[in-house]
C-alpha cells in the first residue's frame, strides 16, 4: 500500500515536472525575428555605401562587416582597445552569413535573404580562388588575391592591414608615441613598438597560401545553394559558373593531408604544436595498427613552400598543422556536398579521401571525449571560442539527422561519421554546455568565453562586460539544437529526436529566453572572437615544443641549432611518429631555450603580446537569429 503511494506521488511528481518545462516555453515574437535580419541586411547595404574609402579603411562592396581587433584587457586603459578594429576584407565571414541565412530561412522559416544579398558577395568569389593553377581551381584563400608584376604570381594580400601596418610605422615616428604612454595607455605604446618589432614576421603573416578552411567553407555555400537553387536561381547559377571543377577541392584535402606514418617525409611533418597536442591520438592508433590521415590549414606543401616563398606565399613559420575547427569543417564540406548532391557519392570510393573523412570525425569525437588534453589554445589554432568548434560539429550532426530519418545513409563511411559525431555532441559537447551554462536573471541561462571576464575599473574592482555573451549563448542555442533535433521535410518543422534529456530542452528553453531577454537590452556588446591568428603569446610559440627536424625553408638542414635561432626564414617542426617514451624524453629537455608549456590557463592570462582576434556584430546577430528561429519551429 504504502509502495503504491510513493509511487503514485513519484508519478504526479514527474508530471508536475513535466508541466513545468512545458510552461518554461520562450516566445519569441516575429518582430524580434525581423529586427535581426533588417541589422545584418543595413549592414551590407552600409559596407556598400562606404566602399570607396582607400586602405586601411577600405570595404570591398558585398561583404558584411568583419573587424580584426586585439585582445587588450585589464585596467581601463587598455581594455579601451578592444573598441578599435580595422575592417577586413575576408569572403569566409560572409560566407558564413549567408549560409546560416539560407539555414535559418529552411531549418527555422525565418525571413529569405534577399537575392541581391546573395549575388553581393558571389561576385567576389573568383579574386578569393588560386589563380597559380594553369586550370580551373576551387581552392579558396582568407584574403583577396592580388597579382605580383615583379614574380608574375598571384599572392594573398590582406589590403587594410598592409596600410595599417604602415600607419602604425609612422605612428612610431610621431611626437604622439611619447604622449601616449605619458597619457597612461602605455599598453598602445607597447603595442606600437611589438608591431614594429615584428615587422618583418607580420609581413610573412600577411602574405599566406590558400587554405583547408575556406575551400571546405566554399563547398557549404555550393551546397545551400544547390539546395536552394529553385528559390534563388541566379545565385544558384552564378556559384556553380565560378565552380566548374569541384575535383580540385577535394583533390586539395587529399593532397595536403597529414599522414603521420605515410613514410613520407614532407605528408608526416606537421607543426609542433599539432603533434603535442594530437599525440595521443596518434599513439592509440599507432597502438591498435591503425592509419592516421587529417586535413591541413595549408594548402602548401613543402616542396612548394621551398619556391613559392620567394614569390611572397609561405605558410606562418613555414610550416603546416592541424586545427580541429578546419577539421571540423571539412567534415562538414565534405558531408553537405554529398548530401545535397554536389558531388557524386563515388568521390568517396577515393580511399584517401574517405580515410581523411573518416579520421576526422574520430580525431573530433577524441579530442571532445578528452576536454581538448585541456589544451584548447593549440587545438582550436584559429577559433579560440571554444564554443564554436562543438556548432561546427553540430551542423554536420543535423545535415546526417535529416538524412537518418529520411532513409539509410548512403554509405558506410557517413555511417561511421555520424555515429562519432552523435557521441561527441550529444554525450561530450552537451554534458560539457549543460556544465557551463550561467543562471541570468529570471529562469535563464547564458554562455560566454573570454571577451570582457578579465577587466577591472580603475580602482581595481573587477568588471564583466559580458561582450561575448550574446555570441556565446547564440552558440550554443544552435549547437544544442543541431545536435538533438531532425527536420521534418514535410511539415517543415523541427522535432527532438527520441530521448533528448529534459536538461537538453530546458537548457535549450531558457538559452533562447536570455537571448529574448538580452539581445537588444543595450546591456552587452554583440562580440565574439571567431578567428583568431595561430600565434597568441609565448606559450603558442612553436618551437617551444618537441620536434626532430630543423631548417631552412628551402629544405636544407641547419646542423647548429644553439646559435642559428629560428625566424621567419626557418622551418621547425615534427616528422613521423615518436614513440610515447622518446616523447616524454623530449618532453624533458628545453626547446630553443625555453620548456614545453604545458598550462593553458585562459586567453586572458598573458597580458601581452595582444593576440589578434575577428569579430562580426553581423555574425553575432546571425546566428542568434538561426538560433532563435529553429527554436520557434520545434514542435513538440
Ligand atoms: C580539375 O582539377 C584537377 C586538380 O585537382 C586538375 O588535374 C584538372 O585538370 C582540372 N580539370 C579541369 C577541367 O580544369
Ligand atoms: C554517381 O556516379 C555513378 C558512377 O560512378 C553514376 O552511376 C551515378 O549515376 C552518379 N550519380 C549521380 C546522382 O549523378
Ligand atoms: C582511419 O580511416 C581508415 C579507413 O579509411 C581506418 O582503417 C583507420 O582505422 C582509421 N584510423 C583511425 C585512427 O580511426
Ligand atoms: C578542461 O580543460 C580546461 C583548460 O582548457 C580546464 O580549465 C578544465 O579544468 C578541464 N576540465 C576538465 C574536466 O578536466
Ligand atoms: C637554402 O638557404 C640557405 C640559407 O639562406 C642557404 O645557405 C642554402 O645554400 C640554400 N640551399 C639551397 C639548396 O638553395
Ligand atoms: C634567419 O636565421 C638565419 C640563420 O641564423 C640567418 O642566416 C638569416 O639571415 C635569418 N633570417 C632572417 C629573415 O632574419
Amino acid at each position: 500500500m504504502g509502495n503504491r503511494l510513493l509511487i503514485q506521488l513519484m508519478l504526479a511528481c514527474i508530471i508536475w515536472c513535466a508541466c513545468q518545462v512545458e510552461s518554461e516555453e520562450t516566445t519569441i515574437p516575429d518582430e524580434f525575428v525581423m529586427k535581426l535580419f533588417k541589422l545584418i541586411q543595413d549592414d551590407q547595404k552600409n559596407n556598400l555605401m562606404l566602399s570607396t574609402q582607400k586602405p586601411p579603411f577600405y570595404r570591398r562592396p558585398g561583404l558584411y562587416t568583419s573587424l580584426t581587433k586585439n585582445n587588450f584587457h585589464g585596467k581601463p586603459n587598455s581594455a579601451v582597445g578592444r573598441t578599435i578594429g580595422v575592417f577586413d576584407n575576408n569572403l569566409f565571414t560572409t560566407n558564413f552569413i549567408n549560409t546560416m541565412l539560407l539555414e535559418a530561412y529552411y531549418r527555422g522559416r525565418a525571413p529569405a535573404p534577399s537575392s541581391e544579398q546573395l549575388r553581393m558577395p558571389l561576385d567576389l568569389v573568383p579574386i578569393f580562388m588560386d589563380q597559380n593553377k594553369p586550370y580551373e581551381s576551387s581552392i579558396a584563400a582568407y584574403w583577396p588575391m592580388a597579382f605580383d608584376e615583379k614574380t608574375m604570381f598571384w599572392r594573398s594580400n590582406s589590403e587594410n592591414h598592409l596600410a595599417l601596418f604602415d600607419l602604425l610605422k609612422t605612428i612610431q615616428q610621431l611626437p604622439l608615441y611619447d604622449t601616449l604612454s605619458f597619457l597612461g595607455y602605455s599598453d598602445f605604446a607597447d603595442f606600437i613598438k611589438y608591431f614594429e618589432k615584428l615587422g618583418h614576421e607580420l609581413l610573412t603573416i600577411a602574405f599566406i597560401p590558400m587554405d583547408t578552411d575556406c575551400t571546405v567553407i566554399n563547398l557549404g555555400v555550393g551546397s545551400i545553394l544547390l539546395q536552394g537553387k529553385d528559390k534563388f536561381p541566379l545565385a544558384w547559377e552564378q556559384w556553380k559558373g565560378y565552380n566548374t571543377n569541384l575535383s580540385s577541392a577535394l583533390d586539395s584535402i587529399k593532397d595536403y593531408s597529414y599522414r603521420p606514418f605515410s613514410g613520407d617525409s614532407d605528408s608526416s611533418s606537421i607543426d609542433p604544436r599539432s603533434y603535442y597536442v594530437f599525440r595521443h591520438f596518434l599513439d592509440e592508433a599507432k597502438a591498435a595498427g591503425k592509419d592516421v590521415a587529417l586535413p591541413t590549414t595549408w594548402t602548401q606543401s613543402r616542396k612548394e613552400l621551398s619556391w613559392q616563398k620567394d614569390k611572397g606565399m609561405a605558410m606562418y613559420r613555414n610550416v603546416n598543422n592541424v586545427c580541429l575547427g578546419v577539421t571540423a569543417n571539412t567534415v562538414y564540406g565534405i558531408t553537405s556536398s554529398i548530401l545535397s548532391g554536389l558531388v557524386n557519392i563515388s568521390v568517396l570510393d577515393d580511399p584517401l579521401l574517405a580515410q581523411i573523412y573518416h579520421n576526422s570525425s574520430a580525431l573530433l569525437l577524441h579530442s571532445l571525449a578528452n576536454n581538448m588534453t585541456g589544451r584548447p589554445d593549440l587545438a582550436l589554432v584559429y577559433y579560440p571560442s571554444r564554443v564554436q568548434v562543438e556548432w561546427f560539429i553540430s551542423r554536420s550532426l543535423a545535415k546526417l539527422e535529416d538524412a537518418v530519418s529520411n532513409g539509410p545513409l548512403p554509405s558506410p563511411v557517413l555511417g561511421f561519421v555520424y555515429k562519432s559525431l552523435k557521441a561527441a555532441m550529444r554525450v561530450h559537447a552537451t554534458q560539457r554546455l549543460v556544465e557551463a551554462a550561467q543562471a541570468g536573471s529570471g529562469n535563464t541561462l547564458f554562455f560566454e568565453e573570454f571577451l570582457g571576464t578579465d577587466d577591472f575599473s580603475a580602482t581595481g574592482a573587477s568588471i564583466k562586460t559580458g561582450e561575448d555573451r550574446i555570441f556565446s549563448t547564440g552558440m550554443a542555442l544552435n549547437v544544442l539544437i543541431n545536435s538533438w533535433t531532425s527536420f521534418d521535410s514535410k511539415r517543415g518543422t523541427l522535432k527532438w529526436v527520441t530521448g533528448t534529456p529534459h536538461t537538453v530542452k530546458l537548457t535549450v528553453s531558457r538559452t533562447a529566453a536570455w537571448l529574448t531577454q538580452n539581445t537588444f537590452s543595450g546591456k552587452y556588446r554583440p562580440g565574439g572572437a571567431f578567428f583568431a591568428g595561430s600565434y597568441k603569446w609565448e606559450s603558442t610559440w612553436p618551437n617551444y615544443y618537441p620536434g626532430n627536424r630543423y631548417q631552412f625553408y628551402n629544405g636544407t638542414t641547419i646542423h647548429d641549432w644553439k646559435t642559428q635561432k629560428p625566424n621567419s626564414s626557418t622551418s621547425f617542426f615534427m616528422e613521423g611518429y615518436v614513440s610515447p617514451d622518446s616523447y616524454s624524453a623530449m618532453l624533458g629537455q628545453t626547446w630553443f631555450g625555453g620548456p614545453t608549456p604545458r598550462d593553458f590557463h585562459g586567453y586572458n592570462a598573458e597580458k601581452k603580446p595582444f593576440f589578434a582576434y575577428w569579430e562580426s556584430e553581423p555574425l553575432t546577430y546571425t546566428i542568434t537569429m538561426q538560433g532563435l528561429s529553429m527554436y520557434r519551429n520545434i514542435e513538440e
